[in-house]
């Protein structure tokens, strides 16, 4: 259970009704130490509780996308219209990204935390974020967690959508914290597959500025999903941190981006949840990928 009464575990800290908005599945407690977690699975919950009742050090490697806090009510003035946006600019307001200062920090500590203690030492962490949450989340692998950072990417994306404010620069990037499960004194034999990379790469070294363009229609088939995450992205990040054969998770799983990327390169996969048209949208996408 969260540590302070006053934060939800799932993040739905938003009180305003509204049809449009999606809310998580109300977990269930857990009832026991599970030996092992299940693999290829969408786990349905709040991915706090659920790992919570998993043994340390039973997964690999995890790339993770976690929610950003930019939905309305995240201690900013909410505005209709500046939410989650698909590329068509329809937005969505999400009950699980709207957290306030200090409910998001607690939040953060305490995922990076649980995910820290189930990936095996020297295992790959992967972060995704975007100004709103990237400079914390650094801040707690680093200093909170004491985890070694190996490199910060830059995802830039060529076709981002125009600022329609006008008051600011178009932001067109994401970050990636590539960090190592271990102290920086005792970080070592991380997994990096080099020339897998260069390879990729056209034969030459692989740079941390990745250029992919936001995802793509023909991936949303199977329902929409506001922060869906590139295909060609993921698999890049996958072939690069893991071997084949790994046990890969993402504790926000969203629409299953890890899981088809994870399952395409011969990776084993493990994701949890909490909203469940989500949840479905990730199942249909693992199945049709097949
Ligand atoms: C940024 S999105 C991930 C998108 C994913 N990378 C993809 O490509 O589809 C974050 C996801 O985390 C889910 N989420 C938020 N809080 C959660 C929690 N406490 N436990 C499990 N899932 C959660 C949200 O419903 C959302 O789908």
């Amino acid at each position: 259970m969260p540590a302070d009464p006053r934060i939800r575990s799932n993040g739905a800290m938003t009180t305003r009704s509204s049809s449009r908005r999606r809310q998580p599945e109300r977990p269930r407690p857990p009832r026991r130490l599970d030996p092992e977690p299940p693999v290829a699975q969408v786990l349905r919950g709040d991915c706090l509780q659920i790992m919570a009742t998993w043994p340390s050090g039973c997964i690999d490697h995890c790339i993770v996308d976690p929610p950003f806090n930019i939905g309305s009510g995240s201690g900013r003035k909410a505005k209709a219209g500046l939410g989650w946006a698909f590329s068509s600019h329809v937005t969505m307001e999400e009950g699980w990204d709207a957290f306030t200062a200090d409910e998001f920090y607690e939040f953060n500590v305490r995922w990076l935390s649980e995910v820290s203690r189930l990936v095996k030492p020297n295992g790959n962490i992967l972060v995704f974020g975007t100004y709103h949450n990237i400079y914390q989340l650094g801040f707690i692998l680093q200093h909170v967690l004491k985890r070694r950072i190996l490199n910060s990417v830059v995802w830039f994306k060529p076709n981002a959508q125009p600022n329609i404010t006008a008051r600011t620069l178009t932001e067109s990037t994401e970050q990636i914290i590539w960090a190592v499960n271990e102290t920086p004194a005792k970080a070592t034999r991380w997994t990096f597959n080099y020339w897998h990379a260069k390879e990729m790469n056209g034969g030459k070294q692989m740079r941390n500025l990745w250029e992919f363009p936001v995802t793509a229609k023909r991936e949303r088939s199977e329902g929409k999903h506001p922060s869906q995450k590139p295909l060609a992205l993921i698999e890049r990040a996958v072939q690069l941190a893991s071997n084949p054969g790994e046990l890969l998770l993402d504790p926000f799983g969203g629409a299953g981006t890890l899981a088809v990327a994870a399952a395409k390169h011969g990776r084993r996969w493990l994701l949890v949840e909490s909203v469940a048209e989500y949840a479905d949208i990730a199942e249909r996408r693992i199945e049709a990928a097949g």
